[in-house]
């Protein structure tokens, strides 16, 4: 079946059971802090999460994706892609999992005319928080699907939310068994295991029925149904072929490579270009140019890594414009927006190509020398990881171009992954830093690698300024840096509030600190930008350090508000409110806890009166330092129990005799100069939990 078939009878199947056709939308979301769309629920967001009023409960369409996570098995195992298309089909509080399942199963095996002996599924198994999903696994029973084809998985069937909080649920899929002569051999062979025999070829349901909160979940008060199928699966299985670069959507591109000004043709390099110039004429014409940052940095890699495997194949510049024509052609009729920018498609692709060509030829000359020193010596052919990352991020020689090159013999192999695991944490933090845009988490693999450095002293309750305090770690990466000091003023985002900005000084070093996290042992991860001139720091550095105060002020306002504001809700809504989470910034609160129905006015006013009385009283803010004994013995809520070393000093933040709370954060300041507090907004996040947002005004 030809692909263009497989689209419109996805389309026309799912329109006949009563789905609505949403057009796609572009691969940049309305949301700025998303990279690309990776998913066609992008746009379906703000119905999945009731914030737009729903029209059709019943909602298909074919999203153009774009997801870059599995960018290194591109070309190798045929079933990858950057940019790929993907089939989906949502209800909103319509049907749920019987209907999902039902739907999906018809089309594969009536419409599709899969043979439903090669289909196997997956559900969840459930964990501590999440039970296990005991209604799926009967769903497919009933639609004859044998026990054993059923196989349980943990993580990977739990969709989860696209931030730290969000609508997520437990998910179903559907894979495609490809025979025993492809993948491992082993008869414990399943959906799952790391070979391929098994293709995924439909998420068949995402159940979204929980929201999750920073500190657990709570049950949604509606259901929703998300799916997503990858066209060039679905073409790979039903056009017969063993990789999607041989389908009907590849075809073409692949020949257009084949026949283009090369000298030397290998699969691998002819396939990584084939997918990665899909990407790059869409994500063009989606509005993108190559630039160093965020969205056009990684078009601008996308552009440099194909450059790299013409050159493997011994092709001229300009090469990838003529391919991106192909690209065009074949794909305007469904997407009218390629044919529509053309020329600056055309124009771009060329532009950047000439301009990375130098530099590229240099990276290559760049590894002769390390290549050629290390021979004439005859000693080992050592290339460090950061002159490994440096010749992939900046000269784009990708890893397994290097590792071919630099590796040519067992010896070589050891130094070579030794090397590799700087270069890795080198490139994880990168993706970590493009993947979340301006912000950043201290991510698995730098807490990982932070296991040694010992706890940060805070001195910033009583500080925002300190005497030099000492580098203990940097990640370097071009002119943002990451790095941690024996002690700090700077306060890392926890219990809510956010972590503090400034300026760190050294010896001809500026740095402005945009953010603080810390790590799980406690480790203060300052995130900053080198100013224009500065020097880079190292480690034993000594810095000076300046928190910007307003700021901090600010936010220790809110936060102190926010104690008021709990305390309020519990006399104004009864004692067994509970707070769920709560964000502060400099300039709001927002506040979430449990309650079945929302606020009246009444009930509002009664609140912000009562914070209002307390912000009059000018009560003074007193802290106690106590042990886990003492507030265990004086009946003090431990709200996240587990959170509290027993070991560990707790702070207790008394205001006046009003309200008194355990917490890490900051307060301080004059609770009669607060201003006006008020409640700006409420709104539902989940069954039984409320949210409002609330301000400090002069
Ligand atoms: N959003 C789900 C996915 O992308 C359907 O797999």
């Amino acid at each position: 079946m030809k692909s263009a078939d497989i689209r419109k009878q996805f389309i026309d199947f799912f329109k006949e059971n009563g789905h609505k056709e949403f057009k796609t939308s572009s691969l940049i979301p309305d949301d700025d802090s998303m990279l690309f769309t990776t998913a066609g629920m992008v746009q379906m967001v703000p119905f999945l999460l009731r914030e737009k009023e729903i029209e059709h409960t019943r909602v298909c369409s074919i999203q153009k994706s774009f997801r870059t996570v599995d960018i290194n098995s591109i070309g190798i195992d045929g079933r990858h892609n950057t940019f790929f298309e993907m089939l989906g089909s949502w209800s909103f509080g319509d049907y749920y999992k019987k209907g999902a399942i039902e739907i999906a199963y018809k089309l594969l095996v009536d419409v599709f005319k899969l043979d439903k002996n090669k289909l196997w599924v997956s559900i969840f198994k459930g964990n501590s928080e999440i039970p296990y999903d005991s209604e799926s696994f009967a769903i497919w029973r009933s639609l004859g699907i044998e026990e054993e084809r059923i196989v349980k998985l943990g993580e990977d069937n739990f969709w989860g939310p696209t931030s730290l909080e969000g609508p997520c649920g437990p998910s179903t899929e559907i894979y495609y068994d490809l025979g025993e002569s492809i993948g491992c051999g082993r008869n414990t062979c399943r959906p799952g295991c790391d070979c391929d025999r098994f293709l995924e070829i439909w998420n068949a349901g995402v159940f979204m029925e929980y929201y999750k909160f920073e500190n657990g979940f709570s049950k949604l008060p509606y259901t929703n149904v998300d799916t997503g199928a990858g066209l060039e699966r679905l073409a790979l299985v039903l056009q017969n072929v063993t990789s999607v670069f041989k389908t009907d959507l590849f075809l073409p591109i692949v020949e257009k490579i084949k026949s283009s000004n090369v000298k030397s043709l290998n699969d691998k390099s002819v396939n990584i270009i084939a997918d990665h110039i899909r990407g790059i004429t869409f994500l063009i014409a989606d509005g993108i140019i190559p630039t160093n940052e965020y969205r056009g940095y990684i078009l601008r890699r996308l552009i440099r890594r194909a450059m790299v495997q013409v050159i493997l194949m011994k092709g001229e510049f300009p090469y990838l414009a003529s391919i991106a024509q192909t690209v065009i052609e074949e794909y305007s009729y469904q997407y009218p927006e390629l044919k529509k920018n053309e020329k600056k498609i055309i124009d771009t692709i060329n532009k950047e190509e000439q301009l990375f060509q130098k530099t590229l030829r240099k990276g290559f000359a760049i590894l002769d020398i390390l290549y050629d020193k290390t021979k004439s010596t005859n000693t080992r052919k050592f290339v460090s990881g950061e002159n490994m990352f440096l010749l992939h991020d900046t000269y784009g020689l990708s890893i397994d171009l290097l590792e071919d090159i630099i590796v040519t013999s067992e010896k070589d192999r050891d130094i070579f992954e030794k090397e590799m695991k700087t270069f890795n944490l080198l490139l994880r933090n990168q993706q970590e830093k493009s993947r979340m845009g301006s912000s950043f988490t201290v991510g698995k693999s730098m807490e990982q690698e932070l296991l040694d450095i010992p706890r940060t002293q805070f001195v910033g309750f009583d500080t925002l300024e300190t005497a030099p305090s000492r580098v203990l770690y940097v990640l370097d990466m071009g002119e943002d840096v990451q790095f941690v000091l024996d002690k700090t003023p700077f306060f890392a985002e926890s219990g809510g509030q956010i972590g503090d900005s400034g300026i760190v000084l050294g010896n001809n070093v500026k740095i402005y600190v945009e953010n603080v996290r810390k790590t799980k042992n406690g480790v203060f991860v300052h995130q900053g930008k080198y100013e224009k001139n500065s020097d880079k720091i190292k480690e034993n550095d000594l810095l000076e350090c300046m928190v910007d105060s307003t700021k901090r002020l600010k936010a220790s306002n809110n936060h102190t508000a926010t104690h008021l504001l709990g305390k309020a809700i519990k006399i104004v809504l009864g004692g067994s409110v509970v707070q769920k989470g709560s964000l502060i910034t400099p300039d709001q609160i927002r506040f979430d806890f449990n309650f079945e129905k929302p606020l009246s006015d009444d009930e509002i006013q009664k609140i912000e009166d009562i914070v209002n009385g307390e912000i009059k009283k000018n009560s003074k803010i007193i802290i106690e330092n106590i042990t886990y004994k003492d507030a265990k013995d004086r009946n003090i809520d431990l709200p996240f129990d587990d959170r509290y070393s027993r070991d560990e000093k707790l702070r207790l933040v008394k205001i006046g005799d009003f309200s008194e709370e355990l917490c890490g954060g900051t307060h301080k300041g004059t609770i009669g100069n607060f201003g006006k507090f008020k409640i700006i907004k409420q709104e539902s996040v989940g069954k039984g939990v409320r949210r409002v947002r609330a301000n400090l005004s002069k």
